[in-house]
């Protein structure tokens, strides 16, 4: 049945091996659905302004897309959907819920008040014909399959994969580089998984880990560090490595451990925001498409497309919080304090 483990540990490991047919998966149905996705870009195109409204791992998915959009010039805030109230939406916005349960409550209430403003509302949900997907104008489905970990991994990467898509379409670009992404993570994912585990288990034993990255890899550190608090409850934070030294580095002593997510841009900055932590005594690992960062204490590098980058990367961090996790003894399937979806304010 679909909730069987099919031999692995977890819920959690089975579906962050699901990635690749996940992301396969997600093209095709957007292929089928072009037309749709078309009219939609054209709305995106034509807004004032896109509002992006999601929560936890879906908000990160969100700021990737805002991101992505804003590079671009459009007038894009990304929400987090329980501060629905601190917005108000007018008429010739466009709002964008990312849910991948289609039901947290954050979102559905969220896009209620901006519909009322004006607003016409894009759905992405993993689930068919869920609450947020019937209340909105434009519906995407990201077809990531069903997810029973707690803790989102394959329906994130489907979220990224969907919002990448959507934004080539919006661009007029072409979409052929997407046509290999499932191979290509599926290859990731076998080269990747023992340093995973190598790096999940030594983090295992600290108390405190700072994710940080640049650019596009800004959404990948937050939701490294998220994962890891979630699954195996440790203090995790991420911030855009420039800001790290506002504030974030006073906290560095030695054998502080510091991840970077480096997507092949910004790649001198981040080299310098690697060497002020080192010199504070830091261990430093680095997750890197293309470019290397030296000096790196634990690295690896992965060559591949570079519009790909995130999409590559997301798998990874979602290991090493699944190792950290299993070494500490906990299990990822059923992480304290939360629910796979949140329906109260
Ligand atoms: C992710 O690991 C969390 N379980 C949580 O942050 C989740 O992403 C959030 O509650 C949003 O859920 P949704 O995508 O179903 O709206």
């Amino acid at each position: 049945s679909s909730a069987s483990k099919e031999g692995y540990p977890h819920f959690m490991l089975k579906e962050i091996h699901e990635n690749p047919i996940a992301i396969k998966d997600t093209i095709s149905g957007l292929l089928n659905d072009i037309d749709r996705v078309k009219e939609i870009a054209e709305e995106i195109r034509n807004a004032e302004r896109i509002i992006v409204t999601a929560a936890g791992t879906s908000y990160h998915a969100g700021l990737y897309f805002s991101l992505l959009l804003a590079r671009r010039g459009y007038t894009v805030m990304p929400l987090v959907a329980s501060e629905y109230h601190s917005v108000r939406a007018k008429k010739g916005d466009i709002v964008l819920a990312i849910s991948q349960s289609g039901e947290t409550l954050d979102v559905k209430m969220g896009i209620r008040k901006f519909k009322e403003e004006g607003a016409k509302i894009i759905a992405l949900t993993n689930v068919i014909e869920s609450d947020i997907a019937r209340e909105s104008d434009y519906k995407l489905y990201m077809r990531a399959g069903p997810e029973i970990g707690v803790a989102a991994t394959k329906t994130f990467t489907s979220e990224l994969v969907s919002l990448k898509f959507l934004h080539s379409v919006v661009e007029r670009e072409s979409l052929d580089y997407l046509e290999k992404a499932h191979e290509i993570v599926r290859n990731v994912i076998t080269e990747t998984e023992g340093f995973a585990k190598k790096i999940g288990e030594e983090l295992a034993n600290k108390n405190n880990i700072y994710y940080l990255g640049r650019g596009l890899g800004v959404p990948l550190a937050m939701e490294g560090a998220l994962k890891i608090k979630e699954i195996a409850y440790i203090h995790a934070e991420a911030y855009p490595a420039g800001e790290s030294k506002h504030g974030p580095i006073a906290l560095i002593e030695k054998g502080f451990p510091v991840i970077f997510i480096n997507t092949g841009e910004l790649v001198d900055e981040l080299e310098k925001n690697l060497q002020e932590m080192k010199a504070r005594g830091a261990t430093t690992y680095s997750i890197n498409v293309n470019e290397r960062l030296n000096f790196s204490d634990n690295e690896i590098v992965i060559k591949s497309d570079g519009r790909l980058a995130e999409i590559i990367i997301a798998p990874i961090v979602q290991l090493i919080a699944y190792y950290a996790a299993v070494r500490r003894g906990y299990d990822p399937d059923k992480p304290r304090n939360l629910a796979k979806t949140v329906t109260v304010e």
